[in-house]
């Protein structure tokens, strides 16, 4: 959720640690700080609010010296306040640290130093490293103890750097991810490869358990028992320098519009796991597929394709439910697990679980160098590029793409999902932004927006639901066409907005009726359809495709319409408020 980034070399280290950290502010936004090492101290700046506002106010760039760390936080313990903000140095101002992940036992650990007279400055988990690492080093002077001795002493799971006063940058991993950029003379430590990717494209994925120092001797790595470990460097895919707006105003609008080439590219470089993964699911028992958030609406189409077109069940389990319910996973099933990110905690715990239970686990990721990919026997690619904006777009339709792909293997090509003729109707409806920009005009002003969708529409109900809420912060609620009548119609009169995915498929007359039954209690309807009616107060106009492929298409004008309406509430599409990318806390 923080980003955290290391840098050791002979560059001045603060202009490469700002700009790392804006390439990585998607996983956490809410306040940045810097420190460098120069004339043998540790200088610190930082603050609240967003990487180029901090900078323009404390002018971080500028702080002198060749070593240094960085971080973006996303708060989980303690308020959004400069005090809290990373990094976080040691009473002796001799050790600083940046920190993502939780320490669990951070109130036993702080409680346990104050007793020894170390004071605190801020309210978070974090700081206490700071503090044990200088109790370490102050009772051995020797800088691998005492990284050793501080996290054996740390529960939870964390990802940090710590630089000491001498210069020297120590890194260690466990449970969150921590990536060594490997320059001609210089090193980098970052969360995400984002973090270097401008100055060097070799990389070190660091294991599970494992630590760093870089000091004048160069690098090493050692397990946590702190024997040396080898290590291997791998060549960045240089697609992550893709991760630029070019001339759109926000990540978001060109991740928006980059739909139609993204459907056509769904799982293209994976297409064996694609055929594996169907014959797993021919032969399974039993088959689960579980996401977070936009991923687990991907998981609740997928059931419904699965079912009505190969009549195989599949049973979707929000990843975070799963630990309130591990007795419900059968041994040996199959878990498909979907995440863009492979790191949300959620979804590796429900790994974990399925695991534990020896279900095989075949996911479909879009960062191949996730933990998830580790977790994972067989891997299908989203192949959809960096999604930097927060809200998922092209991530959810590269997920349904591979998705119907399955399906289509499963009924044995009963489906041939057309995707070029998808990916047409896909631009058909960018193309459209002047009407779209017109209706978000409206439902700015609006507290309450409903969407209705029947059978395999209601997933997709649900994920405009999400991205209404996540984009403008209206209230959104997805509801099923035939519960209206069971509770949300006491809700609908005049103030209301109700928009009706209503395509010309087997569900078309049920969700008509559903539209009259609202157009009747005075709410206004935004109709989502192939088919014009005059019941639409605003008809979104989308192209007629086969009957399996309108949840693909029918979801983008709604990505737009939630783009455009931020846009009109003054929200920052990019960067919602209160979340993050890839939420790595449970
Ligand atoms: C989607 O717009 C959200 N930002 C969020 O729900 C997201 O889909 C969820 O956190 C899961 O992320 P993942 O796909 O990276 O696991």
């Amino acid at each position: 959720m923080c980003s955290i980034i290391g840098y050791y070399g002979n560059s001045n280290a603060a202009p490469i640690l700002v700009k790392g950290l804006r390439r990585m502010e998607y996983r956490g936004y809410d306040s940045v700080g810097i420190a460098t090492k120069s004339n043998n101290q540790i200088l610190v700046k930082k603050g609240v609010g967003k990487v180029d506002e901090v900078n323009n106010m404390f002018h971080l760039d500028k702080l002198p010296g060749n070593v240094g760390l960085g971080h973006t936080r996303w708060a989980t313990h303690g308020k959004v306040t400069d005090a809290n903000a990373h990094p976080h140095s040691s009473n002796s101002g001799k050790i600083a640290i940046v920190h993502n992940g939780i320490i669990e036992n951070f109130s036993e650990l702080k409680a346990e130093l104050q007793k020894e007279g170390y004071t605190f400055q801020s309210e978070t988990d974090s700081e206490v490293i700071a503090n044990l690492l200088q109790k370490n080093f102050d009772d051995t002077s020797d800088i691998k103890s005492s990284i050793r001795a501080t996290i054996s002493r740390l529960n939870g799971h964390y990802a940090f750097v710590a630089m000491f006063e001498n210069g020297t940058l120590a890194a260690a991993r466990y449970h969150e991810p921590l990536i060594v950029g490997v320059g001609e003379d210089d090193y980098f430590l970052s969360s995400d490869v984002l973090g270097f990717i401008e100055r060097t494209d070799d990389a070190i994925y660091l294991d599970n358990g494992n630590f760093a120092l870089i000091d004048p001797s160069g690098l090493k790595l050692y397990n946590f028992e702190g024997e040396l470990i080898k290590y291997n460097i791998t060549k960045v895919s240089k697609e992550f320098a893709d991760a630029y707006k070019g001339d759109y105003a926000h990540y978001t609008l060109k991740e928006i519009s980059e739909q139609p080439d993204t459907v056509l590219k769904a799982g293209e470089n994976t297409q064996d796991a694609i055929t594996q993964t169907i014959d797993f699911i021919k032969h399974a028992k039993t088959v689960y597929i579980t996401g977070s958030g936009t991923s687990y609406n991907a998981a609740l189409v997928a059931k419904y394709l699965m079912s009505k077109y190969a009549k195989i069940k599949i049973e979707p389990i929000i990843s975070s439910e799963l630990p309130h319910d591990p007795e419900s996973i059968e041994q040996n099933s199959i878990l498909i697990a979907i995440s863009q990110s492979g790191e949300s905690a959620d979804v590796l715990e429900a790994v974990r679980i399925a695991k534990n239970s020896n279900a095989k686990v075949l996911s479909i990721v879009n960062l191949l160098t996730s933990s998830l990919v580790q977790e994972s026997s067989l891997v299908i690619g989203m192949n959809c590029g960096p999604e930097i904006g927060v809200a998922a777009t092209k991530s959810f339709t590269s997920q349904l793409a591979i998705l119907y792909k399955i399906a289509d293997g499963l009924c044995n090509g009963c489906l041939k999902p057309d995707f070029d003729k998808a990916s047409k109707a896909i631009s058909k409806i960018l193309s459209n932004h002047s009407k779209i920009k017109k209706i978000a005009r409206e439902l700015k002003e609006v507290s309450d927006i409903y969407i209705l969708g029947r059978g395999i529409n209601y997933p997709i109900a649900s994920e405009a639901a999400l991205k209404l809420k996540e984009l403008t912060y209206i209230h959104a609620e997805g509801i099923p066409g035939g519960e209206l009548k069971h509770g949300p119609l006491a809700l609908m009169d005049s103030n209301v907005y109700v928009v009706i995915l209503n395509p010309d498929d087997s569900t078309y007359n049920d969700t008509l009726t559903s539209a009259n039954e609202i157009k009747a209690r005075g709410a206004k309807i935004i109709g989502i359809s192939d088919k014009k009616s005059d019941i639409y107060d605003h008809w979104i106009e989308i192209p007629k495709v086969d009957e399996s492929l309108y949840p693909l298409i029918e979801i983008v004008p709604i990505q737009l319409l939630a783009y455009y309406c931020a846009l009109e509430k003054d929200a920052d599409p990019d960067y919602p408020r209160n979340l993050a990318k890839s939420v790595t806390v449970r």
